[in-house]
């Protein structure tokens, strides 16, 4: 995750609507129209602009700095004292923020340079929980989303409250979805899991009446609205884009649901029937959000070479350091520069056992300085290797833009930041894994292919439809159309209608399952992790054309390439500072999102599928 607080007002990436674009010179010319309606500009006004948002960077820091420090240390240990600091340092930076946007209003943006204009557009959508004005409910709220989050860290669940030796938290809770085949093992820690997020309903409630009261103060319909708003274009528009992604890909979903339904029924029978969605709890992840745990259910070849180098990084002696090192020396061989020192002394690599921590991995900048950590409860396996990398990818985002305007400093839009590290990820190669010593041998057969794209599928197309639906549910609860009566069952019907999946048993709306997860306490927009699953496929194809690899997407890594290394940090180093089409053209050549490279890259397993797939009834 992108922590939002770790990256202070960064929460929703860029947003311009097109409509505030002024002309750039190549645009303009021959555009006698459009030039004729820029009113005349006041000099006087366009320096008053650069002052105030010069001023707006200074403070956005100072009390950045003093938000992401508490955060931390709340969320690398949680106490009562940290919560409430954090809160503080919340509303204080929520307080400034809702003044500076008032004071922003006297600015028009027609009359600012193109920097400062960008800036004051940005200075609105920078976060993304906006606060009322009146002090009294934003502190409210400032202390109900520290109270949130701390309840998501903390949460256990108990078989029997009395013996605390029969509590297990989400890691214990995971591991059990992870590797169990008993349905009622399962549907105990599924069920166990969310007891946690009860607590959570009336407070969540509190929140999105505040959060809304806060988005209509600075001109948004909601905090949907505001968070649809981060995209250089119209919210309307966005929900389009979104759309289309979806519908691209949906079919490869479907062929993936069907064959791992099919293989569910062999498993547990008619508790998982052969039509119709499939129970949550089986699918080997707490929010059946990504199947990869099923991989050795569903290995296309037994026998044949996996991608999966979890028992080779334990056989091999890693510890988390040695898993962070490797993360970084891919890199490093980019020519990307080597993490700060004070990376390695001040991120939090494992769960410590003498206090509560978040955690759920994210990347920071403190002081939108440099001062990059990561906090991660490590486990040795293959998933935290890939994780591992992901939050690298925004550390060297981070890395890369530091030394702009603070506004600037986030990724071109959120989707970007979340696909960076996924896309040095995808070049985790059964040859990079020899090359440094996690392979013995490589196959290129057409059987290891299948192998290796089974597990990344399960992973990356199995979460398509969850990163969709998250978002769709908040709007929703943002917008009034899903309301407190309503909460559970809009959650059920989207994760029915995109996944094909159901919960195990009825879930009343005494329960609140969508609090589980980890996005929805701790307010991080998820639409991102959508976007960020197509993007980082084109992302690793303009890589690779830059490496000169030339062959099957899915065979090229680009370790150890300076020219891909040099063409991805051109990129992040523009940081939000230009619409996000300007970056994503910069590295792939093209100014539109699209699933076209996701496809090709899987093509050898949709072949694969649709053959499994012959004579089944697919869909739900
Ligand atoms: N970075 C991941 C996410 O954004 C963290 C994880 O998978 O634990 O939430
Ligand atoms: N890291 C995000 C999550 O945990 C998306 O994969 O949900
Ligand atoms: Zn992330």
């Amino acid at each position: 995750m992108l922590s939002l607080a770790g990256v202070g007002l960064l929460a929703v990436s860029s947003g311009c609507d097109d409509s505030e674009h002024r002309p750039t010179p190549t645009q303009a010319s021959g555009q006698t129209k459009a030039i004729a309606q820029v009113p005349a500009v006041d000099p006087a006004k366009t320096a008053q602009a650069r002052a105030f948002i010069a001023d707006v960077d200074k403070e956005l820091r100072r009390l950045g700095e003093i938000e992401a420090r508490a955060s931390w240390a709340k969320q690398t240990d949680i106490t009562d004292e940290h919560e409430k600091a954090a809160a503080e340092a919340t509303a204080a930076m929520m307080a400034y923020t809702t003044q500076a946007i008032q004071g922003s209003t006297a600015f028009n943006t027609a009359e600012a340079d193109p920097e400062t204009a960008r800036q004051l557009k940005l200075l609105k959508l920078s976060r993304s929980l906006p606060a009322p004005k009146d002090p009294a409910l934003r502190d409210e709220l400032a202390a109900i989303e520290a109270k949130l989050d701390g309840i998501y860290g903390k949460g256990k669940y108990c078989k029997n409250p009395k013996k605390p030796k029969t509590c297990r938290d989400l890691g214990e809770l995971s591991d059990v979805l992870a590797s169990s085949r008993n349905y009622d093992e399962l549907l105990e820690a599924w069920k166990g899991w969310r007891t946690i997020s009860v607590p959570m309903r009336p407070m969540y409630q509190r929140f999105v009446e505040l959060g809304n009261t806060g988005a209509r103060e600075i001109g948004f319909a909601d905090m949907g609205e505001l968070w649809r708003s981060g995209y250089d274009m119209s919210p309307a528009v966005f929900e389009q884009e979104m759309e289309r992604l979806w519908q691209q890909v949906k079919p490869l979903y479907e062929q993936l649901h069907c064959h791992v339904r099919a293989r569910l029924h062999e498993q547990y029978g008619d508790k998982v029937p052969q039509t119709g969605p499939i129970p949550a709890h089986v699918l080997g992840n707490m929010w059946s959000q990504s199947w990869g745990n099923l991989y050795p259910m569903l290995e296309p070849y037994k026998g044949e070479p996996s991608i999966d180098v979890s028992k080779a990084l334990v056989a091999k002696g890693y510890d988390e350091l040695q898993m962070v090192r490797l993360g970084e020396s891919f890199f490093t061989s980019m020519g990307l520069p080597k993490l700060p020192e004070t990376f390695w002394q001040r991120s939090m690599f494992t769960k410590p056992d003498d206090r509560e921590v978040v955690c759920h991995a994210s990347a920071w900048d403190v002081t939108n300085n440099n001062d990059l950590r990561i906090k991660m409860c490590i486990k040795i396996n293959h998933e935290d290797l890939v994780t591992i990398h992901h939050e690298l990818g925004h550390n060297y985002y981070y890395n890369s833009y530091y030394t702009l305007p603070v506004l600037f400093q986030g990724a071109a839009h959120d989707g970007f930041h979340e696909g960076i590290g996924d896309a040095i990820a995808l070049s985790i190669t059964p040859s990079y894994l020899k090359q440094v010593g996690l392979l013995d041998e490589v196959s290129n057969s057409d059987k290891a292919v299948i192998n290796s794209q089974m597990q990344t599928a399960l992973e990356k197309i199995a979460f398509l439809p969850f990163g969709k639906l998250i978002d769709q549910w908040r709007w929703d609860v943002f917008a009034g159309k899903a309301g407190p009566s309503a909460y559970n069952r809009r959650w059920w019907q989207l994760r029915q209608q995109y996944q094909g999946i159901v919960p195990p048993e009825p879930r009343g709306e005494d329960l609140f399952d969508p609090g589980a997860k980890y996005h929805i306490p701790g307010n991080t927009p998820y639409a991102r992790y959508f976007l960020a699953h197509i993007l980082q496929f084109q992302f690793h194809k303009a890589m690779c054309e830059a490496a000169g690899f030339k062959g099957p997407l899915h065979e090229c890594s680009v370790y150890g390439s300076k020219e891909a290394g040099a063409k991805l940090r051109a990129m992040l180093a523009m940081g939000q500072s230009q619409p996000w089409p300007d970056a994503l053209e910069k590295l792939t050549g093209t100014r539109t999102m699209d699933a076209g490279p996701l496809l090709e890259y899987f093509a050898p397993l949709r072949a694969y599928l649709e053959e499994q797939n012959q004579g089944r009834t697919c869909g739900w």
